[in-house]
């Protein structure tokens, strides 16, 4: 059995999609902090499948150890945190007391009961503004956002874990930008309040609950001045995550993104493209904290796992809007 912490989130939820169509039995366990419950019935709905559902906090040792008593769990993919840049800038004593915390009593708690497979959800974040591109593994590491550091920790736990007990299979899973939905439109990113992130940004200005893009600087060394990311569509994300179930040998470390940078700007009129509506949009300041292009080398996760994103941009702007259309 796989138990999913955060499995109700965005990148969970749809990784619990393809893990069902790879027939794993899962488990989900999640405290409801950034997501919603109805999304159990939709993945049921999607998948066919009642998924047992327990509703607790992963800091919660007394409640987790009960549910590892209660079901033989072979392996753990662990979403489960925090994950709004500003927001642990603001606060980041819950960052690190939440993130790492539940990290820490996870862990000891799969060791108690001899469940030595974890896959971690990290972000290409912890190579902070990387000195050359594409970015691969071994780059140098450094955050500048106490979210990232938590990333970063918990990658140096999972490592320190590793070399005291290497009963342990680790899979650290970087994800670069994850946007996009399930094909179903049944499933999809649903931040509450004002989005900090650029797609679910566009979607609500598209479906008119917010009036005008801020687009975050034109004056970057770039194609077109605006921002570069390596965007990926959710479910190939999703895909990695089965590939890396499969091949769980030891402490593996990959990137999951698509190697192609592409810019604010095109996503913007891509979007505008295949979704035949006006995005609203006006040049603002840089935000503080961004680099200027970031994509990543994709050849360790193709090689040792092969995985290779399948979805296009197009597909990324299209699925994004219809689960929002299909979900107003
Ligand atoms: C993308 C581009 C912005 C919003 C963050 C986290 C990272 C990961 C993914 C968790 C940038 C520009 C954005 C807007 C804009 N999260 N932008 N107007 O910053 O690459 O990564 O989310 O793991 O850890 O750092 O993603 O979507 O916020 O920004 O112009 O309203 O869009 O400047 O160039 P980012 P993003």
């Amino acid at each position: 059995m796989i138990l999913v912490t955060g499995g109700l989130g965005y990148i969970g939820s749809h990784t619990i999609i393809e893990l069902i169509k790879n027939n794993y039995e899962v488990l989900v366990v999640d405290n409801l902090s950034n997501s919603k419950r109805e999304v159990i019935d939709k993945l049921k709905k999607i998948t066919g499948k009642e998924i047992p559902l327990y509703i607790s906090d992963l800091c919660d040792k007394k409640a987790l150890r009960q549910i590892f008593q209660d079901n033989k769990i072979d392996s753990v993919i662990h979403f489960a945190g925090f994950k709004a840049v500003g927001e642990s800038v603001e606060k980041p004593l819950m960052y690190y007391r939440n993130n790492i915390d539940s990290t820490l009593t996870l862990l000891e708690v799969m060791e108690e009961f001899n469940c030595f497979n974890m896959i971690f959800s990290s972000s290409a974040t912890v190579y902070g503004s990387p000195k050359s591109l594409p970015i691969k593994e071994d780059f140098p590491l450094s955050t500048t956002n106490p979210y990232g550091s938590t990333k970063l920790f918990i990658e140096q736990i999972l490592k320190d874990l590793y070399v005291s007990n290497n009963k342990f299979n680790i899979t650290i899973l970087r994800y670069f930008n994850p946007i996009g939905a399930d094909e179903s439109g049944l499933l999809g990113e649903d931040p509450r309040g004002i989005p900090n992130n650029l797609m679910p940004y566009i979607v609500k200005v598209a479906t008119g609950e917010l009036e005008t893009l801020s687009i975050f600087g034109d004056d970057y060394d770039t194609c077109d001045g605006t921002g570069v990311r390596d965007y990926i569509h959710v479910t190939d994300l999703a895909r990695g995550h089965v590939l890396s179930l499969k091949n769980q040998h030891g402490l593996r470390i990959y990137n999951l993104g698509t190697g192609h940078g592409t810019s604010v700007l095109e996503l913007v009129n891509t979007f505008e493209k295949v979704n035949n509506v006006k995005i609203n949009k006006k040049i603002a300041p840089r935000r503080a904290g961004d680099i200027a292009e970031c994509f990543a080398s994709c050849d360790k996760a193709f090689k040792e796992l092969g995985f290779k994103a399948e979805k296009t941009i197009e597909d990324m702007c299209r699925d994004s809007y219809n689960y929002v259309k299909n979900n107003k």
